[in-house]
């Protein structure tokens, strides 16, 4: 189970607000699609949620508990982080996948069976011995996906994870995002630029704009009645500001 709650989060850098005055509540299995133009602040929030950054006001819950209470690393322990750019260790494919769980001692038998159905699930089992360095940006992006899933994180974030990449692996990845969703259970945070992409995937569409929440709700409500103009506007494509 896992719930997530921001409460008025502010997060200023400098003059510049990132984010103002947000709040918001992510419930266990949603799939929350975070939309918006360069520099709304999506990666602040993401950043946020995974402790990289602290907000300079306001207040974050896991589970009704608020972060402060809790120490970073059990936060952090259950949270997996993707993003635009992967980075895989020079090591094989297989290793890639494993290494959180050498991390936490899991037992050999275990890691085999984990990795082996990660492998699968990403379509990476013919390249398990290939290094990791040696292989495209799709397949590092999946290389990643994996090693970040390996570990079931309970809620896990990603940031524009296929933005560079091909719909072959792109597809790959999505349908790997909605069975952790589905048979797993896994909460999911995506920021995505790709409007479809949203459609296809999400049950809830969080639209900001410079540093605010414009619009927050129901997959189908966002998309066929916005309440907000300017979600309309930027639902059709339309350069908003
Ligand atoms: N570490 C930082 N120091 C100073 N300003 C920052 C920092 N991180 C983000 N910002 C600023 O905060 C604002 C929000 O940035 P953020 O990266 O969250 O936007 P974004 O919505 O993810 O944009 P994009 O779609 O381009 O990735 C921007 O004005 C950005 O320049
Ligand atoms: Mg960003």
């Amino acid at each position: 189970m896992l719930s997530l709650e921001l409460r008025n989060v502010t997060k200023k850098f400098g003059a510049i607000k990132a984010i103002e005055n947000l709040s918001l509540a992510i419930h266990h299995k949603d799939f929350l699609a975070v939309v918006g133009p360069s520099g709304a602040g999506k990666s602040t929030l993401l950043r946020i949620i995974d402790c990289l950054e602290s907000p300079t006001s306001g207040d974050l819950l896991m589970d009704g508990v608020n972060y402060e209470k809790i120490d970073k690393a059990s936060i952090r322990q259950r949270i997996g982080m993707v993003f635009q750019n992967p980075v895989v260790f020079n090591t094989s494919v297989y290793n890639n996948i494993a290494y959180s769980l050498r991390f936490r001692k899991v037992p050999d038998h275990v890691e085999s069976k984990k990795v082996g159905d990660l492998l699968k699930r990403l379509h990476l089992t013919n390249l398990q011995d290939r290094k990791a360095i040696t292989l495209s940006g799709g397949e590092a992006q999946r290389i990643a996906l994996a090693r970040v899933l390996v570990y079931d994180p309970q809620l896990l974030l990603l940031d524009e994870p296929t933005a560079n990449l091909d719909p072959y692996n792109a597809s790959i990845i999505e349908e790997a995002l909605i069975e952790a969703n589905r048979e797993y259970g896994t909460t999911i945070v995506i920021v995505t630029h790709n409007i479809f992409q949203a459609k296809r995937l999400a049950n809830k569409v969080a639209f900001m704009l410079d540093g605010k929440l414009v619009e927050y709700g129901d997959a189908r409500s966002f998309f066929e009645k916005p309440s907000n103009p300017k979600t309309k506007a930027f639902i059709d494509g339309e350069i908003v500001y």
